[in-house]
């Protein structure tokens, strides 16, 4: 049983060591020596050993205080004292240091060996304990990192949930509404809602709530000194009877209040954790960075309208027919539009697009462009150049890309033959596909100089006759049904 088992002699009694050096090796042992505590520590750093025997009185440090660094490099090995005197107090000093067993010199080698197995046996229990013991803290350790990891996935979803929400905003829709919502979905359906600052009368006014229906806020609320106070200083949280009040922050000013209720979905809740009042923060941070770009965005657009007035203006002093032919334009495709269930966005686009879809005409020189006859085929290939012209103008106002684009694309034809790309079905983009129906239709019932304007009838048939060349079929009937019932 002690075959195979390291064993560390420690005696300055070169004698005692040769003696248990042959006895153990004649065992199977492996033996390692030591002289002095020094050596027999210097020697526990180098070799995983099972056994010391080690001896009470060494040359440079009593073996009993040897224990405890014995135990700190090596906490499982086993250790036997040995000693020449029978001290009581010793021994008990000595067992409760960590020590297996005491033999007092001179010991009968089959006492040794006695002693060796039950060191060995008792070793064996106090690995299988430890490692017992790491397997559970192992375990625990496990588990505390599992949560730790389900806790950041379920805090990271909800951030990819609010930005998400965030960015998918429209520029129409209400960002107070949606703010809302997102908050009544993190927040686990409590109660909640946004009040926005009314300065001069001191008051909070409710805006939007949402929650279970059994709860609802006053619509209004006298702003309390306390809460202006810690506003102003800290734009942090404030809870006061079971609610949450977080400021909404636009340049340096406090225009609201997103106010959650620790009640909601029939549970009660006293308050509000730290990773709530996190989302919230979130919240009210990604509202606030929208209502700022909202507001650049809209100054710039309000810049841009101005200036596409001034165009508008300079192309109807030039031509007549343009202007009323691009108000009926504008209608009709924004009609066209309404029936198409083209969403806001895109619908805002006819708006901009329809007035100066022909923008690009006044780089047409007055002699093609005001013609009264028939233009010959050179000339058309001026007059064509226009919807190119056009984007490039449009194309200068950074945020009317897309419309731009559209004002390229208001010539080309279903089936690959317009211009200036000669793309093709779904390569045209949809507010071009409808403008181009709107602006061939106008042009065919009106009067030119060189031209006697259709009838209503023949001028729907033709529309009918270039569906699926000319016009998109599905635009094209829609277009039909507008024109015959609309
Ligand atoms: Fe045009």
């Amino acid at each position: 049983m002690i075959e195979g088992s390291k064993v560390l002699l420690v005696d300055d009694n070169v004698e005692i060591i040769n003696i248990l050096t042959d006895f153990l090796t004649l065992n199977g042992c492996k033996i390692y020596k030591a002289s002095t505590g020094k050596e027999a520590l210097e020697v526990l750093s180098k070799a995983d050993l099972e056994i010391v025997i080690l001896d009470v009185k060494l040359p440079d440090v009593n073996g009993i205080s040897l224990i405890d660094s014995i135990k700190i490099k090596n906490p499982t090995i086993g250790i036997i004292m040995i000693t020449g005197y029978h001290d009581p107090n010793l021994i008990v000093e000595a067992m409760k240091k960590g020590a297996s067993d005491f033999l007092i010199k001179p010991f009968e080698f089959d006492k040794l060996i006695l002693v060796l197995m039950r060191v060995v046996r008792e070793r064996g229990f106090l690995m299988e304990k430890q490692k017992y013991i790491d397997t559970l803290e192992d375990k625990k350790k496990i588990e505390l990192l599992n949560r730790e990891l389900q806790r950041r996935i379920q805090e990271l979803t909800t951030m990819y949930h609010i930005s998400n929400k965030f960015n998918s905003l429209n520029i129409l829709d209400d960002v107070y509404d949606r703010m809302t919502q997102i908050i009544n979905e993190v927040m686990d359906g409590r109660h909640c809602g946004y009040y926005i600052v009314d300065s001069e009368n001191k008051e909070l006014m409710l805006y939007k709530e949402l929650g279970d229906g059994n709860n609802s806020f006053d619509r209004r609320l006298t702003i309390s000194d306390e809460l202006i106070k810690e506003v102003r200083t800290t734009r942090k949280h404030h809870i006061t009877d079971n609610k949450i009040f977080l400021p909404l922050v636009i340049k340096g000013e406090n225009i609201g209040f997103v106010v959650v209720d620790s009640k909601g979905n029939g549970r009660y809740r006293n308050s509000f954790s730290d990773s709530d009042i996190f989302f919230l923060k979130l919240v009210t941070e990604k509202a606030s960075t929208q209502i700022e770009n909202r507001m650049l965005y809209e100054s710039l657009f309000e810049g841009v309208l101005h200036t596409l007035t001034s165009l508008i203006t300079a192309i109807n002093k030039r031509d007549l027919y343009t202007e009323d032919h691009c108000k009926r334009v504008t209608r009709s495709s924004l009609a066209l539009g309404e029936m198409l269930k083209l969403d806001s966005y895109e619908k805002d686009v006819l708006r901009v697009v329809g007035p100066v879809h022909d923008v690009g005409k006044i780089g047409i020189p007055d002699s093609i462009l005001l013609k009264p006859g028939k233009l010959t085929p050179e000339e058309y290939e001026i007059i064509k150049a226009h919807s190119v012209y056009g984007e490039e103008i449009i194309n200068r106002f950074e945020i009317l890309s897309y419309e731009a684009k559209i004002i390229r694309h208001h010539h080309e034809r279903f089936d690959g033959e317009g211009y200036p790309d000669r793309v093709a079905r779904n390569e045209i983009p949809r507010g071009a596909k409808i403008i181009a129906v709107c602006d061939a239709y106008d042009a065919m019932v009106t009067d030119r100089p060189y031209k006697k304007a259709y009838g209503k009838e023949e001028a729907i048939n033709e529309i009918i006759r270039c569906k699926g060349t000319q016009f998109d079929p599905e635009i094209a009937d829609c277009f039909v049904e507008l024109v015959m019932h609309g």
